[in-house]
Parts: C-alpha cells; structure tokens; sequence
C-alpha cells in the first residue's frame, strides 16, 4: 500500500486535534483526477467540521484528512487524450469528506472540477482561491446578479469569501459599501469598496439604508447582523447570507419584512473556476494571502482562523512546488 503524509483528526475538537499521519493515499476512481498537492487553503469550513459541525456528520470513519482547496500538479488523469496532462499545474476543490481532503500529500477530485491554475499565481496564491473565490462569485454574480447602479453591502469584507466578493462587485459596476475593521479600510477602497464602515464604532443599520443586496458573511453569529441587515434593504432588496447554520430563517424572516432572502451554498464548479482563473490573470481579481503555514503547523492556521480576523487567505504549504 502507497501512503502519504497528511495532516488527519482521529475524532472531532479543538485545533489540537489536528495531527500528522502517514495514511494511505487516495484511490483514484476512473472519472478522477490524481493530483499531487503543493498548497491547501484553509477555510472556516474545515474548522466547523474539525469541530463536529459543518460536514462532520457525513464523515464515514476516522482518521479523517481535512481540506477543499488545493493546487498542484497532476499525476494520473481519466485517460489518454484528456485535456489535462501529467505534470500539469491545477488548482481545485475537494468536497470534503465525499472526496479526501487536501491537507495531504495527494488528492483525488472528480475532473471537471479542476482547472489549470493561472501561470501568473504561485500554487500558494492558487489555493487561496477556490472555495472563497466561488463561494462569492456564487453569491454576487449567480444570486445577486451585480450591476452597475446597484448598492451592494458586504459583511466580512476582508476575509477570504469577502476580498473576492467586494472585487467581483466592483467589476460588474456596483456601489460597494463593505464593513471591516479600520486597520482594512484602507485595502479594502483599493479593492473596489466605494464606502468602508468600521463594524467595531459603527452600527451599519443606523447609517445605511436603501440598500439593494447584502452579502451577508457573518450572519447572525455576532451582533445579529443577518436580522439587522434587514432593516438597510430597500423594500423588495436581497440579503444573501453565506454563514447559514447561524440564521436558518433568513428567507422567512426577509419575506416578513417585505425583502428577499436566501441562504448559500458553494459547491465545486470547475467552469465557474475557470472564469475566475481569468480575472485573476487579467489582473481585474487580486487573491490576498495573509500567512503561509507548513502543513504540520495547521492547528496554528486553524487557531488564527478562529481568531476572526484573517485577511484573504491563509495557506497550507505541503510540499516544494
Ligand atoms: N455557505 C457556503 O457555501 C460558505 C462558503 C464559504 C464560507 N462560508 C461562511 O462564510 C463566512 C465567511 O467566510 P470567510 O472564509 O470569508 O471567513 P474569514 O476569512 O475567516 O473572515 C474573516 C473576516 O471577518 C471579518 N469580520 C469578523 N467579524 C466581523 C463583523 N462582525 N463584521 C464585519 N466583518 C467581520 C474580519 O474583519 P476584521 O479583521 O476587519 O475584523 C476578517 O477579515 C464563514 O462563516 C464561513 O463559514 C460559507
């Protein structure tokens, strides 16, 4: 049997629960793509299931192996005249635990949801991007459908999902107004924001109104700010809320005040990746990394995750690239 270094939890907890193993390597299956793994992004999602939340419930057995988003080169594809080559540099997403994580050495991931990842990004900038950057694209492009005129709220703004979505908004012409700590107001004008309001001396609610979309990346989790953000919509306007376990009734609640509401759910789309690949070679999309950890230090990542404040993107190194 092959095996690999991988960063696994034997049962759900705190950070320390994230050890380093020698576990088998994935299985290709004959759909998939073998790619040996250079960088894994660390997201809030890994940390929720870590804990027992999030996916934890489907994961079938212990240990288990962490991590969606990866970039790497290939290894072994479907079959010979496939577009993707061994030695190809990809980047992707893994959905954990229906796939294996990426916190590894190796993954597999079903081939139409890997793309070449952009010459102009390292494989630690490219694995910052896949689920922060479609968790927003899906929210601001597909659900909210940005366009110039619109006032577009985003919460979290400087965090992973929030870089992308205020760039995204920005791009196809929207008035973003964005809610982050002073010490990111700055940055974030640079990315696009219009209007910065420093969530820790400003109730957004009592300066705002008239709002058409919020994209709500904090939900209910502090302050009540999904309920809240109800009250700056316009009649009719849409909230968009990403954090869902924290407001499960945001489409009754919104259809009670006479808004819109839904909640989110980002799944892998190489299509969609593809698209985003191109902005950020174009230079229109910047991915932001905030710190580089090597794979062994991943409970370090996991606790400034959970720290809240990250900006963009924090990123597993897991092999020379
Ligand atoms: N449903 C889905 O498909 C999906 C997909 C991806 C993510 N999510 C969820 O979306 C949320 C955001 O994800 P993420 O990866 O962007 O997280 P993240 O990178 O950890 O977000 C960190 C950012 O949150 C900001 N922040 C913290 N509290 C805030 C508040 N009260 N108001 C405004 N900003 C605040 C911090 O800004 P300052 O440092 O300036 O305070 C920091 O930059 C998470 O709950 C995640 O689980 C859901």
């Amino acid at each position: 049997m092959t095996t690999m270094r991988a960063i696994v939890i034997d049962q759900p907890g705190a950070p320390d629960v994230l050890t380093l193993a020698e576990v088998p390597r994935p299985t290709r299956i004959a759909s998939e793509v073998l790619v040996k793994v250079v960088a894994a992004g660390v997201n809030p999602i890994d940390a929720k299931t870590r804990a027992g939340k999030g996916t934890s419930p489907a994961i079938a057995s212990y240990p288990a192996v962490l991590g969606q988003d990866f970039s790497g080169v290939v290894v072994e594809t479907p079959y010979e005249a496939h577009p993707l080559k061994p030695g190809d540099e990809v980047f992707g997403f893994a959905q954990v635990p229906r796939h294996s994580g990426t916190y590894a050495e190796y993954v597999s991931v079903p081939s139409l949801s890997v793309v070449r990842k952009p010459a102009v990004l390292s494989h630690v900038e490219a694995a910052g991007v896949p689920v922060a950057a479609l968790t927003a694209w899906g929210m601001v492009v597909d659900v909210a459908k940005a366009h110039e005129g619109q006032r577009m709220l985003v919460h979290a703004a400087a965090g992973g999902v929030g870089h992308f979505a205020v760039q995204f908004a920005a791009y196809f012409g929207a008035h973003v107004i964005a809610t982050g700590s002073s010490r990111n107001a700055a940055w974030l004008r640079e990315l696009g924001a219009a209007e910065v309001i420093d969530y820790t001396t400003t109730a957004f609610d009592e300066v705002l109104h008239d709002v058409d979309v919020v994209i709500d990346l904090v939900g209910n989790a502090v302050a009540d700010t999904g309920t809240r953000s109800l009250g700056v919509l316009r009649p009719g306007g849409l909230v968009v809320n990403a954090p869902s376990g924290t407001w499960v009734t945001v489409a009754e609640d919104a259809a009670a005040a006479g808004r819109r509401g839904t909640r989110y759910q980002v799944s892998p789309d190489g299509a969609t990746l593809a698209v985003i690949s191109r902005l950020l070679t174009s230079g229109d999309v910047r991915v932001y990394i905030d710190e580089v950890f090597d794979l062994e230090h991943a409970r370090a990542a996991h606790e400034k995750l959970e720290g809240g404040h990250s900006r963009g993107k924090s990123v597993l190194k897991v092999c020379e690239g």
